[in-house]
């Protein structure tokens, strides 16, 4: 129970539930004991990323805490994040499981990330839900395959930025690797190549129009 009252931010709560000036306060404190729990990481990931130019410091860190359990790892997570990444809102919650792969990712106030999700390269904006098993890639091209005589892993690729909009929902275990525009769902078990237009709900694979909201 208490458990319950003291958890980050959840889908529900991000939605609109309520909060007294009590259990702010605790959670307030118990964002600040987060934060100086993983200054250290924090610390090492970022002189590590100066010294090496990777992003394997930071994945080595994500990894780890993906790991933490319960309420416990979303408050660590949710303060490591908020300390490495260009942009990680407020009431964030990212849950058990969940890796992020880039130290350049985005992600906007009132998120919520459920378990196993796999997150590439990409801006997650404001109060955007996404279910557990979610797979966001870093667009579609990784590995550059033209010459089918030289290994696909030799032929480099690139990473693109997706640009989930604000409002949108993600269901269990789609895989995106497109643009979802504002205000849009994506249905669970979905795959998603091309931009979807906002306020619109696609489903199946490949992602197709089910309706307009
Ligand atoms: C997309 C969604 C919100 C649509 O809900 P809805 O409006 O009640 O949809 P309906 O059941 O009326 O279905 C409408 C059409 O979409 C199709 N559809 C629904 N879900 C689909 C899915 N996951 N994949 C492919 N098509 C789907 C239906 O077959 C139906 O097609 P038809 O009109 O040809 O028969 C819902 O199906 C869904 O996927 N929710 C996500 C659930 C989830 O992942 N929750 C956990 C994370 S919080």
């Amino acid at each position: 129970m208490m458990d319950a009252m003291l958890a980050p931010m959840g889908p529900r709560q991000a939605v609109g539930g309520a909060h007294g000036p009590t259990k702010r306060a605790l959670k307030r404190l118990l964002s600040g004991i987060s934060f100086l729990l993983v200054a250290p990481l924090v610390a090492q990931t970022k002189l590590l990323a100066m010294v090496l130019k990777t992003d394997q410091p930071f994945q080595l860190a994500s990894h780890t805490l993906s790991l933490c359990p319960g309420i416990v790892g979303n408050y660590l997570r949710r303060a490591f994040y908020r300390s490495t990444l260009p942009r990680c809102g407020v009431d964030v919650c990212i849950e058990f499981g969940t890796v992020l792969h880039q130290a350049t990712v985005e992600i906007g106030d009132r998120v919520y990330i459920g378990c196993h999700s796999s997150i590439g390269e990409c801006t997650i904006e404001d109060d955007v839900l996404i279910g557990s098993n979610v797979d966001i890639l870093s667009g579609k091209h990784q590995h550059y395959f033209d010459d089918p005589d030289v290994p696909m892993r030799d032929q480099g690729g690139r990473l693109e930025k997706i640009r989930i909009g604000p409002d949108c929902w993600l269901g269990n275990s789609s895989v995106v690797m497109a643009d979802v525009g504002p205000k849009s769902i994506v249905a669970a078990g979905s795959v998603v190549t091309r931009d979807v237009e906002p306020y619109t709900i696609v489903g199946g694979n490949p992602a197709e129009l089910i309706r307009k909201r």
